[in-house]
């Protein structure tokens, strides 16, 4: 299944983002793929809200922290940056098929730099800078 979008604002992008949380049944293992800006964690931040895990304003960057957690009533959603990791060793140490295992909703982004994750993901989600302020958001499952 393909869907495909083209949002306007971040505000935009992050109401989409709500919409997703009722289609994201979990365990999902979901790869966020796009440029730095590309709005990867913009887009997190309404799933996220979507799963009544995090308020919108709480969902930050996890670059240094690599994994946040958000516990919601549904699932706990967990937002993953890897671009900052770059051996499997150092990835293995996060225990993300644990928490998959568990029941979470991992949202990744730059996961697609491990061709293992590439090959257990559930979905795929890209984005694409279309001007200023459009996105074009594509997803795959
Ligand atoms: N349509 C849009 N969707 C998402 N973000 C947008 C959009 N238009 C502008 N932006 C801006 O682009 C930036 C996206 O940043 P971010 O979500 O952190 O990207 P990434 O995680 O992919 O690096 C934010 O500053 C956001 O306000
Ligand atoms: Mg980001």
């Amino acid at each position: 299944m393909t869907r495909e979008i083209t949002t306007h604002s971040a505000e935009e992008t992050i109401a989409f983002g709500r919409t997703l949380a009722e289609l994201l049944s979990p365990p999902k293992l979901v790869l966020l793929r796009g440029d730095l800006g590309a709005g990867k964690t913009t887009l997190v931040k309404g799933i996220a809200a979507g799963f009544e895990a995090a308020e919108e304003e709480d969902v930050t960057s996890p670059t240094f922290t690599l994994v946040h957690e958000y516990r919601g009533p549904r699932a706990n959603v967990y937002h993953i940056d890897l671009y900052r990791v770059d051996t499997l060793r150092e990835l293995e140490t996060l225990g993300l098929d644990d928490l998959r295992a568990e029941g979470g909703i991992l949202l990744i982004e730059w996961g697609e730099k491990f061709p293992r994750l590439l090959s257990e993901r559930d979905v795929e989600i890209s984005l694409e800078r279309d001007g200023e302020s459009g996105r074009r958001i594509r997803i795959t499952s």
